[in-house]
């Protein structure tokens, strides 16, 4: 081998080449596919975003069509996984169940796992869209103590996806517009961020051509750390814990500032954007909305405009470039929503499927090797072995 460069958190290293996400984190742009955040956020629903992601291009109604018509077809899960699920306390965090139902879906549809063929594909493909969402509405049923169901594929994707979640038995379930506009709205912005973590994670575990669900699987994993996805849950448990101690955000501020001090202001601070993550303005936004239509009044989020006021005048947060990033908000309007506060990286998880699906797909397709970085060993040098009576 020649030359290695050493990139701890690959800092500065490219992995691959991808038509898929733009993200220009000086500015504070990002596009899927060439589409505005912004515009997609506003105009599109969920299942669009998810085919132009996957495919490429804003479906044709026909086009949308076909594919709602194929993943209905794949929206049951084989009866065996109730058991599977049921094994498991009701503690259980709802990622680690997640990622250990999603891995089991391979023993119940093995024929998802060699995707030679463009038909392979696109079967594993629809059969992932379509049973995800099962998952993870019975990760949230199962944490209830509420019985499993299927949904009602006559309703929309994303509204399928809150009945399953919240129809109580004996009970009729409507849909709420404004609770399904906000969900539709948050999905689509985390649908696919490029090179992360866990999206990285996807990519490095397909490369060894394992199949589609155990890439996801491990994907999911990799979301489920406190320094990504899992950001979500902590900053409303950290919002909660200043309300709690009294709602002095100067003395967490503090803490934040503080290197000898292990506390960071969560759902501040990004690896690429050194400026406003614009998924964060969206949402801010919309957490604002969506608590007014609902009529709910929730005093964290006071508590984190008073954060990041504070922080946008802070030079310590100035001279790093630490905005807000997309979980600051996301949780606020999870919680509005009726999603328990251990769900939000399941949400996050949901809503990151198709990019997810999208850059394993982009990654077989263009058959690229696997991945295997190199490292600059530094332990010892050759050693003569001693027996253990002589060690
Ligand atoms: N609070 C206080 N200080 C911070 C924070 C924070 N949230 N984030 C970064 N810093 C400081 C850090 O201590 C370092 O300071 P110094 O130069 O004095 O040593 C400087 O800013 C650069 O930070 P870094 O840790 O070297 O940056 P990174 O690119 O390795 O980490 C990050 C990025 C997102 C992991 C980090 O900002 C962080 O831990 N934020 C809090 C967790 C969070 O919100 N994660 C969600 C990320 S966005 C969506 C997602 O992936 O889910």
């Amino acid at each position: 081998g020649g030359l290695i460069t050493l990139d701890p958190g690959y800092k500065n290293t490219g992995s691959c080449e991808s038509a898929i996400t733009f993200l220009n984190g000086e500015e504070g742009i990002l596009r899927y596919r060439g589409y505005a955040i912004e515009d997609l956020a506003e105009k599109a629903s969920f299942l669009e975003v998810a085919y132009l992601l996957i495919f490429g291009e804003l479906p044709t109604q026909e086009q949308l069509d076909k594919l709602y018509k194929d993943i209905k077809k794949e929206s049951v899960v084989d009866e065996e996984m109730k058991k599977i699920l049921d094994g498991f306390p009701k503690s259980a965090h709802p990622m680690g169940v997640l990622s250990s139902l999603n891995n089991a879906l391979i023993a119940f549809n093995p024929s998802s796992v060699n995707v030679d063929s463009d038909e392979d594909m696109y079967n594993a493909i629809i059969k992932l869209l379509a049973k995800f969402p099962v998952l993870v509405a019975w990760t949230l049923r199962k944490r209830n103590s509420q019985p499993l169901d299927y949904g009602d594929t006559s309703l929309g994707y994303v509204d399928n996806i809150l009945k399953m979640m919240f129809k109580k038995p004996n009970e009729e379930y409507k849909v709420d517009p404004a609770i399904s506009s906000a969900l539709n709205k948050l999905l689509i912005l985390h649908a696919d961020h490029e090179q992360n973590c866990s999206t990285s994670t996807v990519r490095m575990v397909g490369s060894s051509h394992a199949g589609l669900f155990a890439s996801i699987s491990a994907g999911i994993c990799a979301l489920w750390g406190p320094l990504h996805g899992g950001a979500n849950q902590a900053v409303i448990e950290m919002l909660e814990g200043i309300k709690q101690d009294g709602g002095d955000t100067k003395k967490y501020m503090k803490k934040a500032k503080d290197k000898e001090d292990s506390f960071r202001l969560m759902g501040f601070g990004h690896r690429v954007y050194k400026n406003f993550d614009p998924r964060a303005k969206i949402i801010k936004k919309s957490a604002d909305e969506v608590l007014g239509n609902l009529g709910i009044e929730d005093p964290v989020l006071d508590i984190a405009k008073g954060l990041e006021k504070e922080a946008l005048e802070d030079s310590y947060f100035v001279d790093r470039k630490l905005y807000p990033n997309v979980d600051f908000y996301s949780g606020i309007i999870y919680r509005a929503l009726g999603i328990p506060t251990e769900m939000f990286t399941v949400m996050f998880a949901l809503g990151r499927l198709p990019g997810w699906i999208a850059q394993w797909r982009e990654m077989r397709l263009r058959k690229e090797p696997i991945g295997r970085p190199r490292q600059i060993y530094i332990g010892e040098n050759h050693r003569d072995f001693k027996d253990i009576e002589s060690r």
